[in-house]
């Protein structure tokens, strides 16, 4: 099967002040449609910088993302949100929910930016996402009223409201208890067996090891094992 997202020589310079800090310094790294891969490594050896980068969030130093073949570290950044907003879904660690909004207006928020339909629409998709999820109690309350399972549970609806090809998620189980966890495991392997997304995880989690398809390990910017 083809290459789908592909890194090359990725490097990462955080400029502090008078010095940089080398985030990154050159990764090598290819995923395939339908993996699940997991990214370890101890605290700031990267991984967050990595996913930021492939995803689009950021923008590497040095180095080329191709997705689907086309370099996507030289688009505009219209069109980098475009196809962030398109093809990839983000799951964070503090779930990043907004506030002052409620469950169900943050998960449709994605799709009433992309703006194809009308708010009914894009409603109606998040609220039987949501159901799916297990929140039907609690689109209307906001996150602060939520526990953390629910926060993470009502985020990764929001990451899938617009099908990304691909999603990715930064620590995703790092404040979920085993329960929630293991729910969010089985979340995973339902919706790359029933829709092919493929998904690039960091964790400190071993568990999520296990439904993995292949796991890399980063080291002070590089990937040591893989
Ligand atoms: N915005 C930033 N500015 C400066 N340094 C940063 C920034 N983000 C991360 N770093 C540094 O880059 C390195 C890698 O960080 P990160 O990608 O967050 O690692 P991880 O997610 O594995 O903990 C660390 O040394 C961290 O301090
Ligand atoms: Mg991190």
């Amino acid at each position: 099967m083809e290459d789908y997202l592909i890194a090359e020589n990725l490097k990462k310079v955080y400029q502090e002040g008078e010095k940089g800090v080398v985030a990154l310094s050159g990764v090598n790294l290819s995923l395939k449609r339908g993996e699940i891969v997991v990214i370890f490594g101890p605290s700031g050896s990267g991984k967050s910088t990595l996913l930021h980068l492939l995803g689009g969030l950021d923008r590497p130093t040095e180095g080329k993302i191709l997705l689907d073949k086309a370099d996507i570290s030289c688009l505009s950044d219209e069109k980098l949100s475009k196809l962030r907003n398109e093809k990839f879904g983000f799951i964070f660690q503090f779930y990043h929910l907004l506030p002052e909004f409620t469950i169900l207006e943050n998960v449709s928020l994605p799709s009433f930016i992309r703006g194809r339909g009308n708010m009914k629409i894009f409603e109606g998709r998040a609220r039987s996402l949501l159901t799916e999820f297990g929140l039907s109690e609690r689109m209307n309350f906001r996150p602060a009223q939520l526990s953390g399972g629910e926060q993470q549970r009502a985020a990764i609806a929001r990451a899938l409201i617009n099908n990304p090809e691909i999603i990715f998620a930064d620590e995703p189980t790092g404040n979920l208890d085993k329960e929630a966890s293991d729910f969010f495991l089985k979340s995973i392997c339902r919706l790359n067996q029933e829709n092919r997304q493929t998904f690039l995880l960091a964790t400190h989690n071993e568990r999520i090891a296990k439904i993995a398809t292949r796991a890399l390990t980063l080291r002070e910017g590089r990937i040591v094992k893989s």
